[in-house]
C-alpha cells in the first residue's frame, strides 16, 4: 500500500490588499506567523501524527499571534468585549466539535477539540461553554487578556462611522491537514467582526459553513463575509461538489466562491482531499495563507505571491 504524502494548508484570514495596521512591521510579522504555524502542524506530520493533531496545533499557533483576529488579538463586539467563536472536525468520522461566544478560555480550538473527542454535545455557546472549558481544566484568563489597543481604535472608528466595519477586513484562522494515513481534518478560529451585536455566531464555528471534514471528500475552512458562507453552506457545499459532483478540489472552490458572490458575499476558501491534493481560492484582494508539505513550505498574502 503506497502512503499518501502529508500535506498542511493555512489561512490567517482574507481582506483588502494593503491592511492598514499600527504597527509598521504588520506584513513581516504576520507572514513570520504563518510560517511558525505551518512549523507547528508540519513537524506533527512529517513525524506521522494525525491530521487532527496537525490543524489544532496550527490554529492554536494563530490564535496566540496578535496579528491574527483569532485568540489574542480578536476584533471587539459592539460592547467592547472579545467574543470567540472555534470548530474542529474529523474527516476520519465526522466528529466535530464546536463553541461560539466564548469570553475566557485562552484555546478555544482546544476546547472545540476537547468536545469533539469527550462530547457529550457537538457544539456549547457563551458562559455554559467557559464554565465547560474550567470544568475540564482548560486555561481561563481574563477577557482584557485578549484585547489589545489596536483594536479598540477599529472599534471606535466603526462604531463613529455609525456601522459595522468591512467584515472580511482583519479575518479568521484556519488549518486543513491530510496526514500519512490519508485523513483529512478541519480547524477555524476567529473573533468574528467588529462591532458585532450580542450574540452574533458567524459561519466559523458552524459545522459544514466555515468548518468540514470528510475522508470521502476533503477537509475545507473558511475565511470572509460569514452571514454569506453560512447561507451557502459553503464548506459542506465544497465537499459534496466533489464527493456527488465529480470536481476537483480547485473547481469546487472555485464554484462556491462564485455561489457566494452571487449572493453578494466575499472571502477564501482552503482545502485538501485525501488523496494528498490541495487548494485555496479567495475573492477579495488579499488572503494570508500558507502550505507546507515533506517538499517545503510557502507563505504568502496578496494575489500573485504563491511561488515557493
Ligand atoms: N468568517 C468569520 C466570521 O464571519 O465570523
Amino acid at each position: 500500500m503506497t502512503e499518501t504524502k502529508w500535506r498542511l494548508v493555512i489561512h490567517g484570514g482574507a481582506g483588502s490588499e494593503r491592511i492598514a495596521h499600527d504597527n509598521a512591521d504588520h506584513e513581516a510579522s504576520a507572514r513570520a506567523g504563518l510560517g511558525e504555524a505551518l512549523d507547528a502542524g508540519s513537524t506533527i506530520l512529517a513525524n506521522g501524527g494525525t491530521a487532527v493533531d496537525a490543524v489544532e496545533a496550527a490554529a492554536r499557533t494563530l490564535e496566540e499571534n496578535p496579528c491574527f483576529n483569532a485568540g489574542r488579538g480578536s476584533v471587539l463586539t459592539e460592547q467592547g468585549k472579545v467574543e470567540l467563536d472555534a470548530a474542529i472536525m474529523d474527516g476520519r468520522d465526522r466528529s466535530a466539535g464546536a463553541v461560539s461566544g466564548i469570553k475566557t478560555t485562552r484555546a478555544p480550538i482546544s476546547l472545540a477539540r476537547r468536545l469533539m473527542e469527550h462530547g457529550p454535545h457537538v457544539f456549547l455557546a457563551g458562559t455554559a461553554a467557559d464554565r465547560f472549558a474550567a470544568g475540564a481544566g482548560i486555561e481561563q484568563v481574563p477577557n482584557d487578556f485578549f484585547i489589545l489597543p489596536e483594536r479598540r481604535r477599529q472599534l471606535e472608528e466603526a462604531l463613529a462611522a455609525g456601522q459595522e466595519a468591512d467584515p472580511i477586513k482583519y479575518g479568521t484562522v484556519g488549518a486543513v491537514a491530510v496526514d500519512v494515513q490519508g485523513n483529512v481534518a478541519a480547524a477555524t478560529s476567529t473573533g468574528g467582526i467588529t462591532a458585532k451585536r450580542w450574540g452574533r455566531v458567524g459561519d466559523s464555528p458552524l459545522i459544514g459553513a466555515g468548518t468540514y471534514a470528510d475522508n470521502r471528500a476533503a477537509a475545507i475552512s473558511a475565511t470572509g463575509s460569514g452571514e454569506y458562507f453560512i447561507r451557502a453552506v459553503a464548506a459542506h457545499q465544497l465537499a459534496e461538489r466533489m464527493r456527488l459532483g465529480g470536481e476537483t478540489l480547485q473547481q469546487a472552490i472555485d464554484n462556491v466562491l462564485a455561489d457566494i458572490e452571487s449572493i453578494g458575499g466575499r472571502g477564501g476558501l482552503i482545502a485538501v482531499a485525501p488523496t494528498g491534493d490541495a487548494a485555496w481560492g479567495f475573492t477579495t484582494p488579499a488572503m494570508y495563507r500558507g502550505m507546507a508539505d515533506a517538499a517545503g513550505r510557502t507563505v504568502a498574502i496578496y494575489s500573485g505571491d504563491d511561488a515557493r
